[in-house]
């Protein structure tokens, strides 16, 4: 479903005009800005909301150019770049090599100047007790008619140099797979156990930890939406990197309205609670109504049991 579906839920005409004029998830016209993140002081947050008053957005902007400033804040016309056609012509299901080149094209790409990244630092890495200090992020979007290709440039605000990772969702077979890597010096190690801990339905929409934060936040609303609207997806856990213990399934009906299995998300557990906890807590979560305080408490009583 388009994301039009919850934006403008019970909208049933505007939702059809809205997902009619939007032409598609990776088109460039205007995706709804993101909201500013500000804490609505639920509760939820284990540790006090940061702000980050002393890293200023000519700090971030200058961090951020510290990759090369000719590689980001590129003009755009489409958020997502259209890879070449894959080679393999019917292909029904990628193999493993076939999406470690696409993880390596995506770099390569971001490498020339030729991606268009959004700068952002995001907010469920920098909250809570998980770095605590700016988390700088550049994601680049990529796809072709076999796969939705995406590339994260990261480190934190002390870190010297910028690791890589991708997310390859191959689009070949029913359910669509999601392959994630770190890129090392020896190419793309797939991944899953950690990933899993935030990843709970594929690619995380973006939210910049402040308003200020983000470079070029036209872009940031485009490949969100994107995002938002990519189809169901099953995690592809590598035998080295197994799915880890979940804990209890979250079973209130406020959030399972949409995330449960077969639903337009995957079901959440209490392994997701540093997202649940950022974004329940930011106000992103419902995405159409605030929770009202029973349901905050409901929500609370169960992060806090023991799985
Ligand atoms: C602590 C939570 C967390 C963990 C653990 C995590 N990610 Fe992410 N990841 C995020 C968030 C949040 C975003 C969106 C960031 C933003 O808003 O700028 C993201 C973005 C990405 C993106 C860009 C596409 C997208 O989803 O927006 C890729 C690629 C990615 N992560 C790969 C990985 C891989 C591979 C792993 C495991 C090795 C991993 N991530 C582990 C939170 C996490
Ligand atoms: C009306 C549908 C809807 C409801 C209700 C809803 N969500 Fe979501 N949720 C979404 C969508 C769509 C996304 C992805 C887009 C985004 O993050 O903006 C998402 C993303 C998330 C994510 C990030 C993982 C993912 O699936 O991408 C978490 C965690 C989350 N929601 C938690 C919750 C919690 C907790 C509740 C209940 C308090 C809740 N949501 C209620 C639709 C919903």
């Amino acid at each position: 479903m388009p994301r039009a579906s919850f934006w403008l839920s019970g909208w049933v005409s505007g939702a059809l005009f809205c997902a009619a004029a939007t032409g598609g998830s990776s088109s460039n016209q205007a995706a709804k800005i993101i909201a500013p993140a500000v804490s609505t002081g639920t509760g939820l947050l284990l540790e006090p909301a940061l702000t980050l008053p002393e890293f200023t957005r000519e700090k971030f902007a200058a961090a951020m150019a510290t990759v090369g400033a000719e590689k980001i804040r590129r003009p755009w016309t489409r958020s997502v770049v259209t890879l070449s056609p894959h080679p393999r012509t019917d292909v029904r299901g990628l193999t493993e090599a076939e999406v470690k080149s696409y993880m390596l094209e995506a770099k390569r790409l971001f490498d020339r100047g030729e991606a268009v990244p959004v700068s952002d630092v995001g907010l469920i890495s920098t909250q809570e007790d998980v770095v605590r200090k700016p988390m700088l992020n550049h994601i680049a979007v990529f796809s072709n008619s076999v796969a939705r290709v995406y590339l994260l440039v990261q480190k934190t605000s002390t870190d010297t140099g910028w690791s890589h990772f991708s997310i390859v969702q191959d689009l070949t077979v029913t359910p669509v797979l999601d392959y994630y890597a770190e890129l090392t010096a020896d190419g793309p190690r797939f991944e899953g156990t950690s990933c899993y801990k935030c990843h709970s339905s594929g690619p995380l929409a973006i939210h910049p930890a402040r308003e200020d934060l983000v470079l070029d936040a036209p872009l940031a609303a485009a490949i969100s939406q994107h995002i938002a609207d990519q189809p169901r997806s099953q995690f592809v856990f590598p035998k080295n990197s197994p799915k880890p213990p979940t804990g209890e399934k979250l079973a209130l009906k406020f959030c399972t309205r949409c995330h449960e299995d077969g639903g337009e998300r995957d079901a959440l557990y209490q392994l997701h609670a540093h997202p649940i906890r950022v974004l329940v807590d930011f106000g992103y979560m419902p995405p159409n109504r605030r929770l009202k305080p029973e349901e905050i408490a409901e929500l609370k009583a169960w992060l806090e049991r023991k799985p």
